[in-house]
């Protein structure tokens, strides 16, 4: 009984105090990852909530009913042949049996169970007993199971994953049943969402087991500065379980292996002589360059080792431009999200690599991790190829007063925290966008967002913070905009307004980038706009759902971008990088947004082809010359007129 509370109360010290370092094996560190294929069921009943009343969690999953074979990780809703699964609402049962390595019994350590994203709500038990309850997809949870694990004989870990939103859910919904009762089966309910993609759900990323010595680091930050040709590293280490003083032991290696600096404290500041800077991969021939930081801590009976990459860079923002180490960077991007075939939303290395490909080839710098933060396989590729990523939170569809609550914001603050907390050290990420198209014209949303924006800056105060700005909004009715650092604006002339009447581009996209910079007096990017494209469908003159129209369309955007280049205006992002899954609705063919310039298969639409070239021929006038006595990288950005 007292061991019991004195775990729970372990467990709880632990979830709120650390999951901070991504989860990989050190020197001192053993992971065991628990992927492959898991024993899934749906609740089905009436209240999704049988799996609860009969305890599903005490036994094998599949001596409660029917179990199917799911595979950890990915999204349930597209595995199977089954519509109602695809469609399904509630709680999921997962189950998978493991045995963890035997040398783990004797070695004296901890071990933790992390689960890198599951959505949405989450609750964990191992063998049993409740370890772990999440609320949110897209970050990671994890619990310390040490004194849990069965050695010798097999460890069940059970988990039951909830995918309803709610108003108090990010993003939110809700659940309705259907006035005539009488029209529908027993029981029915509709959830409602205001996202313009599917909610999918499940097992998103990988679940791991991991070790750490007694002694152990909990957190590294590393905050860079660059002055003159010296890159100043400030880093600073948490530990926790120590049993007498901690020694420290910091070394910072360049790409090369070889040692630069030294520490021997908690925190404190390394100086790199002529340091190579991490720059966007438009910005240099040598981009990306990335030291290594690694920590060793000992405190006489036990040591821990853990190593993080470490790209030296600034970002600034003034009124007019977006500076990476002082020099003007130009966003050329997309926005995108993590959806593709089959899987779904769960993390596929294949679907990575190929998305990272893809950028490179059609000359794409940066995106926006829209709308939810994407895993961080994906961070430390961006961090490796100079992908430059404005790291965005689950707050999308927040439309209505009720949305602004204080419930709703005491877990947008969470979810920040959560974020930023993990993607700190990223030298990829130049900027935290708190939320997607809010309904800004609340009064509510102002002083909400004041809340956020403000909590993110004491989060981290290195990296400005925006939130996108959606539809057709006239500045002066926004009550939110104003807390950002950048205007970041979505908008869809000739498709959602205008339908059909490419015409108006120009006017009118001019007036809205125009009409937002003299308000806010900050730089402006153009986080979203675009057309859908039914790939195959060709018509001339353009029209709609064409790939000529989304051709035209992006065409007579680019003529507005060209013009307000060389003023206020930083950066250009297509809505989307390739087509993805949405609700069903009679408004979108085979419940697909076709806005992508790739399908959802990566295949390139028309659009493709001109998006490469403008972003070559942009990306290319960027002109670079190595200043070889400073090893630093100096260069321009001249204007070339784009054909
Ligand atoms: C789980 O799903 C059911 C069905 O949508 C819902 O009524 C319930 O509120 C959900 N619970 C949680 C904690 O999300
Ligand atoms: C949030 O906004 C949606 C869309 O307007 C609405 O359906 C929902 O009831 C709102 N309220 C809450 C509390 O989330
Ligand atoms: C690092 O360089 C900065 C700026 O040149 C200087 O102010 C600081 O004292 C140096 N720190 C150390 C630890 O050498
Ligand atoms: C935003 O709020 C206003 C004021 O309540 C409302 O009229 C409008 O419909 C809302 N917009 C959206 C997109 O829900
Ligand atoms: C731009 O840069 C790429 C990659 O370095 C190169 O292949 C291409 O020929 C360059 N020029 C233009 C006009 O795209």
């Amino acid at each position: 009984m007292f061991t019991q509370t004195l775990i729970h109360l372990l467990i709880f010290y632990v979830l709120k105090s650390d999951c901070m370092l991504y989860t990989k094996g050190t020197e001192s560190r053993e992971v065991r990852e628990l992927g492959g294929i898991w024993q899934f069921r749906a609740d089905t009943s009436d209240g999704r909530n049988l799996g609860f009343e009969k305890q599903w969690y005490t036994r094998p999953l599949a001596m409660t009913g029917d179990v199917i074979d799911m595979p950890v990780p990915s999204s349930f809703n597209d595995i199977t042949q089954d519509r109602m699964l695809r469609d399904f609402v509630g709680w999921v049962w997962y189950e998978k049996n493991f045995f963890p390595p035997r040398t783990w019994k004797t070695a004296k350590q901890r071990i933790f169970l992390k689960f890198e994203s599951a959505h949405y709500n989450s609750i964990v038990w191992l063998n049993g007993k409740q370890v772990a309850a999440h609320e949110g997809g897209h970050l990671p949870f994890q619990a310390e199971v040490t004194h849990l694990l069965n050695f010798g004989y097999s460890n069940r870990l059970t988990a039951a994953i909830n995918n309803t939103l709610t108003p108090y859910t990010l993003p939110p919904g809700t659940i309705t049943y259907p006035k005539h009762q009488s029209h529908y089966p027993k029981g029915y309910f509709v959830q409602n969402f205001q996202t313009d993609f599917f909610n999918y759900a499940g097992i998103h990323r990988p679940v791991k087991l991991y070790t750490t010595p007694m002694l152990y680091i909990s957190d590294i930050t590393v905050v860079t500065k660059i002055s003159g040709t010296t890159g100043i590293v400030n880093y600073n280490i948490r530990v926790e379980g120590a049993s007498s003083p901690v020694t420290y032991t910091i070394r910072l290696f360049d790409a090369e292996g070889m040692k630069v600096a030294v520490g021997q404290k908690a925190s404190g500041q390394l100086n790199v002589s002529n340091a190579h800077l991490w720059w966007p991969c438009t910005m240099s021939e040598h981009p990306a360059y990335l030291y290594t930081l690694k920590v060793k801590i000992e405190d006489g009976s036990d040591e821990d080792m853990y190593d993080v990459a470490v790209g030296i860079r600034t970002v600034e923002v003034t009124k007019t431009k977006f500076l990476i180490n002082g020099k003007p960077f130009y966003f050329l991007g997309v926005g995108k999200h993590e959806d593709a075939d089959i899987r779904g939303k769960g993390l596929d290395y294949p679907t990575m690599i190929k998305d990272l490909n893809l950028m490179k080839w059609l000359g794409i710098n940066s995106f926006r991790t829209s709308h939810y933060p994407y895993a961080e396989e994906i961070m430390d590729l961006c961090d490796r190829h100079g992908i430059v990523v404005i790291d965005e939170s689950t707050a999308v569809g927040m439309k209505t007063v009720d949305n602004f609550s204080d419930t709703t914001l005491q877990h947008h603050l969470a979810v920040m925290e959560e974020l930023v907390t993990r993607d700190k050290n990223h030298p990829s990420v130049v900027m935290w966008s708190v939320a997607n198209e809010p309904n800004a014209t609340l009064v509510e949303a102002g002083a909400y967002f004041k809340r956020v924006v403000d909590y993110t800056r004491t989060l981290d105060g290195t990296r400005p913070v925006t939130l996108v700005t959606g539809g057709n909004l006239k500045p002066e009715f926004d009550n939110a905009a104003m807390y950002g650092d950048v205007i970041c604006l979505n908008t869809y002339f000739s498709w959602y307004g205008n339908p059909g009447r490419l015409e108006v581009i120009q006017y009118q996209a001019s007036t809205n980038l125009r009409a937002w910079f003299e308000k806010f007096q900050r730089p402006v990017i153009q986080a979203e706009y675009g057309s859908d494209a039914l790939p195959g469908l060709h018509t001339d003159p353009p029209m709609m759902f064409s790939e000529e129209y989304q051709i035209d369309l992006l065409t007579e955007y680019f003529k507005v971008f060209d013009e307000v280049r060389s003023e206020f205006f930083v950066g250009e992002m297509i809505w989307n990088f390739a087509d993805f899954s949405t609700a069903q609705t009679n408004a979108l063919i085979g419940a697909r947004n076709m806005k992508g310039i790739l399908t959802r298969q990566r295949q390139p639409k028309s659009a493709a082809r001109i998006i490469k070239k403008r972003y070559y021929q942009i990306g290319n006038t960027t002109v670079q010359t190595h200043n070889k006595e400073s090893k630093i990288y100096i260069f321009s950005i001249k204007s070339i007129p784009v054909a």
